[in-house]
């Protein structure tokens, strides 16, 4: 019997998660697969559910939908979730918690709510046993996902256990990290998909610990971004049979056996060399070490990388933002200790009120240096650069050609696309309000 499924994802991703998520499963009919709002929708088997788990680099979980209904009150809430047969998913002496999410519910209390979901898993499992399961915050055997609507709530099992932006690589944390999730999703909307017409090289030259680069070398090497770690379905009922186990070893050799070499060139460089060392480390963790070339540099000086006449370029940034980061290298420097000394603009953040340097021409720097260093390329490079500021071009002094809306956790971005060709760069025109 397939299961509802539902695979939440950022805000701004649903397109390329369907897309994903089509390419993983050629085998489902198109029309069980949903685009919703923040997210998809479909349904499938438990052998899906593992490989979406396993496979997508998109999806933040894979949520199985037990039940689904009106509601007005807590109580009606407990009637829903008495509804699923639980001993089908965990014993007495498995642990449970339920996380709860709610648009224009009218609930007062969503801790309640969480409180009465919980009792009814009890209150069924006693009658049944005898015994009751307990709660465990931390790791549970069965986390729940309650989703209180304004009339109606859904309830779902998460099958992924901890969130799949955990890839099992990242040990050395810098500041403000690129979830893995949206590195995939701006690969994703750049089109680059790791080989020399999808893309071609990429260079992320504020690479911190390494996010961009990594996921695109694992896209590049065929490695499934959940070969690292663990699944939560992985102690429940309905996958812990053997014929279940035996399942998931096979998708799990079956994806070892499809990693290969990258077809194109990956590099990485920070102006923090603690970050390239850190960087480096979650490369050898991800598997992906000898597919990116790691340099210490100030992204306004470093060359571009050389490449083959035909072999387009892509350059992928975070940079910093200013709040939540200090800008390094030549821009970020004290005005005593630089030649040039551009006004530095004292930017109190809002991640703990401290004064950070943010100097206000380091994008019209990094631009000319762009157009510099990166326009003479015969194949051209195509510049991807995440941000909140909606007036980055003009503040690049480059006109985009895409501007895609991402949210970074709660920061609204855009990722704007500038196209790096000879004679191609001009002052921007077009400014969003
Ligand atoms: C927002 S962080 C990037 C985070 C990264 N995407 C990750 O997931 O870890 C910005 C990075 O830009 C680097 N940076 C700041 N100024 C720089 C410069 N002038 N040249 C190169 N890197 C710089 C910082 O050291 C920091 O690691």
């Amino acid at each position: 019997m397939p299961l509802p499924l539902f695979l939440p994802c950022a805000a701004g991703v649903e397109e390329w998660l369907f897309e994903e998520v089509r390419r993983l499963l050629p085998e489902t009919s198109p029309t069980r697969i949903e685009r919703t709002r923040g997210g998809v929708a479909l349904e499938g088997e438990p052998l899906e559910v593992m490989t979406l788990n396993l496979e997508s680099r998109l999806a933040q979980r894979v949520l199985i939908e037990v039940a689904e209904g009106p509601y007005a009150h807590e109580n009606d809430l407990y009637e829903l979730a008495r509804t699923v047969d639980w001993q089908q998913w965990i014993t007495p002496q498995h642990t449970l918690r339920v996380d709860t999410t709610a648009q224009r519910s009218p609930l007062r209390s969503l801790n309640f709510a969480a409180l009465r979901i919980k009792d009814a898993v009890c209150d069924q499992l006693r009658d049944a046993t005898g015994e009751r399961p307990s709660v465990d915050i931390r790791q549970p055997d069965l986390p729940l996902v309650l989703h209180a609507g304004a009339e109606r709530a859904a309830l779902y099992v998460d099958s992924s256990g901890e969130s799949l932006f955990k890839r099992g690589w990242r040990e050395d944390v810098g500041d403000a990290p690129l979830k893995e999730t949206l590195a995939a999703a701006m690969l994703a909307a750049a089109g680059w998909r790791g080989t020399p017409p999808a893309g071609g090289a990429l260079h992320d030259p504020c690479c911190g610990s390494g996010t961009i680069a990594i996921e695109a070398a694992q896209i590049a090497c065929g490695i499934a971004p959940g070969l690292k770690r663990r699944f939560g379905f992985e102690r429940l009922l309905p996958f812990s049979s053997a014929e279940m186990r035996a399942q998931l070893q096979r998708l799990r050799s079956a994806a070892q056996a499809r990693i290969h070499a990258s077809a194109v060139p990956i590099f990485a460089s920070d102006v923090s060399f603690r970050m390239v060392d850190f960087a480096r480390r979650n490369a050898q963790r991800a598997g992906v070490e000898a597919a990116i070339v790691f340099n210490g540099g100030d992204a306004l000086e470093r060359p571009a990388p050389v490449l083959p006449a035909e072999l387009p370029g892509t350059l992928m940034i975070n940079p910093p933002y200013g709040e939540r980061m200090e800008v390094g290298g030549k821009a970020g420097r004290p005005p005593a200790q630089r030649r040039d000394g551009p006004e530095v603009r004292h930017a109190t953040g809002d991640d703990g009120g401290d004064n950070r340097a943010l100097p206000d021409d380091f994008f019209a720097r990094l631009a000319a240096h762009w157009k510099r260093a990166y326009t003479q390329h015969p194949a051209g490079w195509t510049a991807h650069v995440l941000s909140p500021d909606m007036k980055l071009p003009s503040a690049m002094r480059l006109k985009e050609s895409r501007r895609v809306p991402m949210w970074n956790g709660p920061i609204e971005c855009r990722l704007f696309r500038f196209d790096l060709i000879a004679g191609s760069t001009r002052p921007a025109r077009v400014q969003e309000p």
